[in-house]
């Protein structure tokens, strides 16, 4: 079963940056849009390919709206291509329901600062999380990173959300060289909540330099799949166990759960098959999984109790969900 959809009006498009265009979507007539908390993302299904955007807008429930920024990547395999080039405002677009993987830490300390750090069109998601925690009147720093800063979309609003207790602190390659990240996030309180949106090689940087500063509460949002060091042996075949239908299903060698439920005739929730956006988490009742998504933290992996059934398979003995 494919996650939920629905229609949406193309009701503008402007562009905010270089290659930067923003799409406002409206729900089309009979259409009810959800409601959505900062660090969300839709799926928007465009000819042939499902693409994922986060949503950078605030949520009013009395004008219901979605927006989103793309990006025109020179390496686009169609999505971005296809939005900048072809879709125009007046159509009507299927968007999946609003997920979240990328939610604010609500266990964070009353007064313990947030770090969000943004590479390029990776600033869409943080500038909802800057705008909600400015407005609650929390310490942030925001450190926005691109290559020049004409490519540089949200500059002025993120600007405009500054305060004695938000600041911005803007890097452009072209002007200072490469970003170094051990410099740009040094001296922050073990309690500092970090959240990085960006690309790969940024995110990767993150991670390590969270880890050698020692900060714990580090958080990220990919774009692709990080990428993954295969197995030298070959995966054994195993059995799942779906809990509510009493099923037993067997997966082969080299076959991911969710296509060998699939082809078993059951219908997992997934789109993007690659362990990123988090429509099929499957709630694991017993088993010993080998995570290998891009969306739980270390220690979501550890307590094992949910599983991306896309990416994330069994290392041995039978594996039980709660499907
Ligand atoms: S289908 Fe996207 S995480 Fe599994």
């Amino acid at each position: 079963m494919a996650a939920p959809v629905m229609q949406a009006l193309v009701r503008t498009m402007r562009l905010e940056a270089r290659d930067v265009i923003s799409l406002e979507l409206v729900p089309a007539p009979g259409q009810v849009l959800t409601a959505f908390e900062p660090g969300a993302h839709i799926e928007v299904h465009l000819p042939g390919l499902v693409r994922a955007y986060s949503l950078l807008n605030a949520w009013v429930p009395d004008a219901p709206r979605y927006v989103v920024a793309v990006l025109k990547d020179a390496k686009s395999r169609g999505g971005s291509r296809y939005i900048h080039e072809q879709l125009r405002v007046g159509q009507t677009v299927t968007i999946s329901q609003p997920r979240n993987n990328f939610k604010l830490d609500e266990s964070k300390p009353a007064d313990a600062p947030t770090v969000l750090l943004a590479g390029g069109i990776g600033v869409t998601p943080l500038l909802g999380m800057m705008r909600a925690l400015s407005s609650q009147g929390q310490r942030v720093q925001m450190v926005y990173c691109a290559r020049t800063r004409q490519s540089a979309a949200y500059l002025d609003e993120l600007q405009s959300l500054c305060n004695a207790r938000v600041s911005l602190h803007t890097h452009f390659d072209d002007e200072q060289g490469a970003p170094d990240l051990s410099k740009l996030l040094a001296g922050l309180p073990s309690d500092a909540r970090l959240y990085a949106c960006g690309p790969a090689p940024m995110l990767d940087a993150f991670v390590q330099t969270c880890a050698d500063l020692g900060y714990t509460h580090a958080h990220i949002e990919r774009f692709a799949a990080a990428p993954r060091v295969e197995d030298a042996a070959p995966v054994e075949g195993y059995a799942v166990r779906l809990q509510k239908s009493g099923a037993v299903v067997q997966v082969p060698p080299g076959t991911s759960i969710l296509h060998a439920l699939i082809a078993a005739g059951h219908h997992p929730d997934h789109s993007c098959g690659e362990g990123v956006c988090g429509s099929c988490e499957t709630r694991v009742i017993s088993g010993d999984v080998e995570h290998r998504d891009s969306i739980l933290s270390a220690a979501e992996q550890a307590a094992n109790k949910s599983m991306m059934i896309c990416v994330s398979r069994c290392r041995s003995g039978e594996l039980v969900l709660d499907l």
